[in-house]
């Protein structure tokens, strides 16, 4: 454990899983860390990085599985920095994009926990771009957003402005969404997105078992499930989805 009285957290964001895509900063962080609260979604084998005696803990949120309830995850983070341990909070992506993250740093921040960030690299970006999509493309696309479809457009719970989005003409990103393909693909057709608008699912980014599931908004839906995608799992949607890019040099992470 550290000497001081009150340590402190970090929040380091480990990208969407392939190791390579942790950042210097983040690497470093993780070997200097007393104490690792980490997510399944995190580059596991980084912690492999860890120091001698670090205590690891596993805080994962495996969708409709066994979970840590997010105060539970605040309380820990107290505890340890409180005993004066050096805590890493060890994310997927990056923690201040639909992670939490600037929750964590609000817990720590009112007990006067010393805090800061580490940004990672987002599933959000790196998903799409690692199956040859990219967000923007010169005299195609100048915009794309990202959103959570935790719940669908029909949903009363949403704050997503799904009537802007299906008008917004850039590129769509919905993470924590392909539950909820079908009502999210129809929903937006019925505020006016093109239903021949190129969509894809890329699943499982960043690592070997890496998947792309390319259709139309009409058509996704039904193909994505006679697929049967696996989490994590992100939709893109936009004119971008129809470039094709060619083969790329397989990375470490998709390499056999
Ligand atoms: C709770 S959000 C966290 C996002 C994270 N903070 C980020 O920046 O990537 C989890 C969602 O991110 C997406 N996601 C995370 N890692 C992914 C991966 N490797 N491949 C595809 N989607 C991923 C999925 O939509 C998943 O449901």
């Amino acid at each position: 454990m550290g000497t001081a009285t009150t340590g402190q957290v970090i929040l380091v964001g480990g990208g969407p899983g392939d190791p390579d895509l942790l950042t210097v900063g983040g690497l470093r962080a993780l070997r200097e860390a007393d104490v690792v609260l980490y997510d399944h979604l995190a580059p596991l084998t980084c912690l492999e990085e860890t120091k001698a005696g670090a205590v690891l803990i596993d805080v994962g949120k495996i969708p409709r599985g066994c979970q840590t309830a997010q105060t539970d995850i605040n309380a820990l983070l107290l505890e340890h920095a409180g005993s004066g341990a050096n805590v890493v909070r060890f994310k997927g992506g990056d923690p201040f994009v639909l992670g939490r993250g600037s929750e964590e740093w609000l817990a720590c921040a009112a007990a006067g926990i010393p805090v800061r960030v580490i940004p990672g690299v987002s599933s959000a970006i790196a998903g799409p771009e690692l199956a040859g999509i990219p967000l923007t493309h010169r005299g195609l696309t100048q915009n794309f957003s990202v959103v959570s479809g935790h719940v669908g457009p029909e949903h009363p719970a949403t704050t997503v402005n799904w009537d802007a989005l299906a008008k917004s003409s850039g590129t769509i990103v919905i993470l924590m969404g392909v539950a909820h393909l079908q009502e999210i693909c129809a929903g937006l057709i019925n505020r006016g997105l093109d239903a021949e608008t190129p969509a894809a699912v890329v699943a499982k980014a960043a690592t070997s078992d890496q998947r792309v599931i390319r259709g139309t908004v009409a058509s996704l839906p039904d193909i994505a499930a006679a697929a049967n995608i696996e989490p994590p799992a992100l939709i893109v949607i936009g004119a971008v989805v129809g470039l094709d890019l060619g083969p790329a040099i397989p990375t470490t992470a998709t390499k056999e």
